[in-house]
């Protein structure tokens, strides 16, 4: 779990992250991030919208583990719209965090409702912000998360500092090829979100009988597949046991011809539509 990715700015981020989409804020919340960060996880993603960033916070405070051993990820919502109130976000994040600078920091989806057709503009300018965070040294390094080619682009000509990574909901039942090629070849490193598929790919026979031969579970096949693809995955679990398994995934590796198999399992559709989603 301290094995690392180097990203295009040259700073590292540990090849998995510990998922926190769907965590309820308060206990659950804190009780996880401990759990996790006892289990050896040392890079944890939030967002601003799934409201546990205090809790979140909190766990790491209370982890004692030095700060500059933990990588802390956290996102902008679709309400933030100018330069100013992204710059806002990035303080009240850094707030409810309690931490002093944020390792990334990700612009959560690309075209918000409150803001169409000008995603492009909006874009531009909250990327500024979070640009001059940089400067400021508030922001180690700074990304995207649900973003396709069609919003890259424009984002690629005006930015002064590239993005780093590209966020996007990856499991082998959708690969998300086009924007995972669109990523590489940009330098930008694909980060996995619901890398299980929520938990609904789990019970998909090509994984059963793969987990089977390694005496692994299912989720550990999706996550290793993940790791070998060089995407970055980040479980989401709130159960010790599964938290645990989700991080042992480095005592055995997958043949050539089984990653051909998991490759072929993708159902080629997209999921999640970054131009009708606004949740
Ligand atoms: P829970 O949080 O109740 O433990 P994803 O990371 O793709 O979004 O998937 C998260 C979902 O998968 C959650 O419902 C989580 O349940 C479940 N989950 C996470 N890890 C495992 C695992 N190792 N085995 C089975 N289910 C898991």
């Amino acid at each position: 779990l301290t094995d690392t990715y180097t990203l295009s700015n040259g700073e590292k981020i540990p090849v998995v992250g510990f998922g926190t989409w769907q965590t309820p804020a308060g206990d659950v919340a804190e009780e996880s991030v401990a759990t996790a960060l006892k289990a050896g996880y040392r890079h944890i993603d939030t967002a601003a919208i799934y409201g546990n960033e205090e809790s979140v916070g909190q766990a790491i405070a209370k982890s004692g583990i030095p700060r500059d051993e933990i990588f802390v990820t956290t996102k902008l919502w679709n309400d933030a719209i100018t330069y100013d109130d992204a710059k806002k976000a990035i303080d009240t994040s850094l707030e409810k965090l309690g931490l002093d600078y944020l390792d990334l920091y990700l612009i959560h989806w690309p075209n918000p409702k409150a803001n169409r057709p000008n995603n492009e503009k909006r874009n531009a300018d909250v990327w500024r912000a979070m640009e001059d965070a940089v400067e400021d040294g508030k922001i180690k390094s700074i990304g995207v998360s649900n973003f396709h080619e069609r919003h890259l682009r424009p984002l690629l000509a005006t930015a002064k500092i590239k993005p780093s990574v590209n966020q996007i909901y990856l499991n082998p039942s959708d690969q998300q090829k086009d924007i995972v090629k669109f990523n590489k070849e940009n330098g930008i490193l694909t980060e996995a979100y619901s890398p299980l598929g929520t938990g609904k790919i789990l019970e998909l026979p090509t994984l059963m009988e793969i987990a089977e031969k390694y005496n692994k579970s299912t989720a550990q096949i999706a996550l290793r597949w993940s790791l070998d693809k060089g995407f970055l995955p980040l479980p989401k679990s709130v159960t010790e046991s599964r938290i645990i398994q989700n991080a042992e995934l480095f005592d055995f590796d997958l043949t050539m011809d089984e990653i051909n198999i998991l490759d072929g399992l993708d159902e080629g559709k997209l999921s999640l539509n970054p131009d009708n989603t606004d949740f």
